[in-house]
């Protein structure tokens, strides 16, 4: 078992165990709470939420099961509805507690349930995917989605800073994890050992064939330390005032990737088509740099090793990308920020860089030019 800290406002503990969640219904009685609200995921209800209700009742919670769809459309306010309703049939009250069993989906919603149900209950997240386990559960962001005026799902437009009282991350649960998701997890990992730097990029090149096939040891390893540079990093900056911006590595490229139609990705897979862009933003900015040189070649072949895209699967027009980033040619990059990977174990945050170097980047992931 490896337990890791997040500590500040939002101080907190994150448990990696495989067999977890049968210490579930003890760790959710440790917080105080006799009654509990088990929200799960419906893909994995009669797997892990048998086990996750079977290990709440032992330990004498009082304990009502609730499922939810994952889906982005469904993210939103009558899923919160449908939480508080049961939660109020249930007699919840202050001192009893919101679960959330499932990936990143079902934890941003039971979070921002939790965090104004009877203006605040405590929150548990079991995490079951690995992007939930290495980065969504922690560092207490929540949150849903809102129709936008033109009918289109805005992502993460309401939510609320409520930090779970612990996170239980039980790596068995990723053995029913579909390959392609598993795998998108990957790269939510990738960028957390850039941010780390030399040891942690070392032990990703040393293990990631074993974490590839899924080998139970390679992936309480691989969850243990990743998550752990999260939460150092929430630790220090619990409200993004500054360095948690740098857990954005490649986020505004993948933000535009998954905006474009047909293109299909997953968020980690545009995460990974995101980290190359930014590794080739940081080259195009100082081409005589070694060590960006360097860098860029070893997250390229930790990307493929996790069998991640490095480009897009069919060309898009650079400016139809940076458009949906906001870099279009009014703006000429001005209030375009970048997070720009220099070295192993250094990233820059807040970087205004040169229009050029945006387009050479996207070109090197495979845009068009027209
Ligand atoms: N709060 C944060 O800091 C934060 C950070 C990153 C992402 N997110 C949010 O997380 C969501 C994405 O999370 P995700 O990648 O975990 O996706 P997800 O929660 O949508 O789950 C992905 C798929 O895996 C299925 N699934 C989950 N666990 C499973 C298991 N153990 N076995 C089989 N199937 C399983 C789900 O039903 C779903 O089909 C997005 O909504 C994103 O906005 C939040
Ligand atoms: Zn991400």
């Amino acid at each position: 078992m490896t337990i890791v800290a997040v500590t500040g406002p939002f101080a907190h503990e994150v448990v990696v165990e495989a067999g977890a969640l049968a210490s579930l219904g003890s760790r959710v009685r440790a917080t105080g709470a006799a009654r509990v609200l088990l929200a799960v995921d419906r893909a994995i209800v009669a797997s892990h939420g048998a086990r996750a209700h079977a290990s709440l009742t032992a330990a004498g919670c009082a304990t009502t099961m609730i499922e939810l769809v994952a889906n982005e459309k469904e993210k939103t306010m009558p899923a919160v509805e449908a939480l508080w309703s049961a939660a109020l049939a249930a007699s919840l009250t202050r001192r009893d507690a919101f679960l959330a069993l499932g990936g990143g989906l079902v934890g941003d919603v039971v979070g921002f349930a939790a965090a104004s149900y009877l203006r605040g209950v405590t929150l548990v997240q079991a995490p079951t995917t690995l992007l939930a386990m290495v980065d969504a559960s922690t560092g207490g962001k929540t949150g849903i989605n809102l129709r936008l005026p033109d009918g289109s799902l805005g992502k993460n437009l309401a939510g609320a800073f409520w930090p779970p009282a612990v996170v239980v991350a039980d790596p068995d649960t990723l053995s029913t994890l579909p390959d392609r998701e598993y795998r998108s997890g990957l790269a939510e990992c990738i960028k957390h050992a850039i941010i780390d730097g030399e040891a942690h990029l070392a032990f990703l090149e040393a293990s990631m064939s074993a974490i590839v096939a899924r080998d139970p040891n390679a992936i309480a390893a691989l969850v243990a330390r990743s998550v752990a540079v999260k939460a150092a990093v929430v630790s220090r900056d619990p409200r993004e005032a500054g360095e948690r911006a740098t857990l954005n590595l490649g986020h505004t490229f993948a933000h535009a990737f998954e905006t474009l139609d047909g293109l299909d990705l997953l968020h980690g897979e545009a995460v990974a088509i995101g980290l190359m862009a930014a590794q080739r933003l940081a080259e195009a900015e100082n081409p005589s740099d070694p060590a960006r040189r360097s860098l860029a070649a070893r997250v390229e072949r930790l990307l493929v090793a996790a069998r991640l895209p490095t480009s897009l699967p069919t060309p898009v027009a650079a400016s139809a990308i940076e458009a949906r980033m906001g870099f279009d040619k009014k703006s000429d990059g001005r209030g375009v920020r970048f997070v720009v990977p220099v070295a192993a174990g250094e990233v820059r945050y807040g970087v205004a860089v040169e229009g050029r170097s945006v387009r050479d980047a996207l070109a090197a992931i495979g845009a068009s030019a027209s």
